[in-house]
């Protein structure tokens, strides 16, 4: 089943003076139920402009994008939140947690929005923190966890609710080595066994390499698409590696290995 289809793309900022920026150009992309997708490319080709249209944060300029079936084109600001916290799960370089919550209630908060009775919630909340390894810190404050900890409570927000897909913006940008591999594992675990759909957006190889197919974008065009052809993640990180090379420009980033 499709979950999210892009079509045709565009988005061109006007700032002040009238000057013009073309950031995206006819980009299509269609991402299935289940699907495990990283968005590449140099600093500056679009990569953050593409996720916030496909969020629906932000209004393509030309272009149409259905998610789950549906056009959120004609909807007001409302419709459009509503529609977001329903069918969106977002994961953020900077966690955006809220500091004066406790870690559980940052998790179940869409839940609360939702006015979902408190039995429910629990029995959502448990296995959910379980598998992301975080039960033990549920009545901790975001500022007593690790970073890998508190993007690994982010991932547990956004997926609890059971959006159609999972959005990120580099979300291994602010951890270290070993913290990005637990959450890039965690991820993958949603993927793999809760068949979590997720769209990341990322300049880091590593964080890439979990990913089941890649898009690459340069000067806000479509470039090339890799496909992982099976378990071997490191085999992939070669893969992208040389994508990399060959797409060219500034990847923000000297890719190291790291497994
Ligand atoms: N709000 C805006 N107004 C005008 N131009 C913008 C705006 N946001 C982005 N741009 C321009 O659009 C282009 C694409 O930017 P975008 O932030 O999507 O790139 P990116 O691939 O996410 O880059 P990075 O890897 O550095 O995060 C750039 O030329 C950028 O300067
Ligand atoms: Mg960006």
């Amino acid at each position: 089943m499709t979950v999210l289809k892009a079509q045709g793309l565009g988005k061109i900022y006007s700032s002040k003076g009238n000057i013009l920026t073309t950031a995206l150009t006819d980009i299509d992309l269609e991402i299935a139920e289940g699907e495990f997708v990283g968005i590449m490319g140099p600093s500056g080709s679009g990569k953050t402009t593409l996720l916030h249209l496909l969020a629906t944060i932000d209004r393509p300029t030309s272009g149409s994008i259905e998610i789950n079936g549906v056009n959120p084109v004609g909807f007001d600001d409302k419709e459009l939140s509503l529609f977001r916290r329903r069918q969106l799960g977002f994961i953020f370089q900077d966690f955006n947690l809220v500091q004066t919550l406790s870690i559980k209630e940052n998790i179940i908060l869409p839940l609360v929005l939702e006015g979902m009775v408190p039995e429910q919630i629990e029995q959502r909340l448990r296995p959910l923190a379980e598998k992301l390894q975080i039960a033990h810190l549920l009545n901790k404050r975001t500022y007593e966890l690790s970073g890998g900890q508190m993007q690994r409570t982010a991932i547990a927000r956004a997926f609890i609710h059971k959006p159609s897909i999972l959005l990120a913006d580099e979300l291994s940008g602010n951890l270290d080595s070993k913290s990005a591999k637990d959450v890039m594992g965690s991820l993958q675990l949603m993927n793999e066994m809760d068949r979590a759909t997720v769209l990341m957006v990322t300049h880091d190889p590593f964080a890439a390499s979990y990913c089941k197919r890649i898009v690459f974008i340069r000067d806000g065009k479509m470039f090339m698409e890799i496909r992982r052809k099976n378990s071997n993640r490191q085999a992939f990180f070669q893969q992208i590696l040389d994508a990399q090379s060959v797409l060219g420009g500034n990847f923000n980033d000297v890719p190291f290995a790291r497994n």
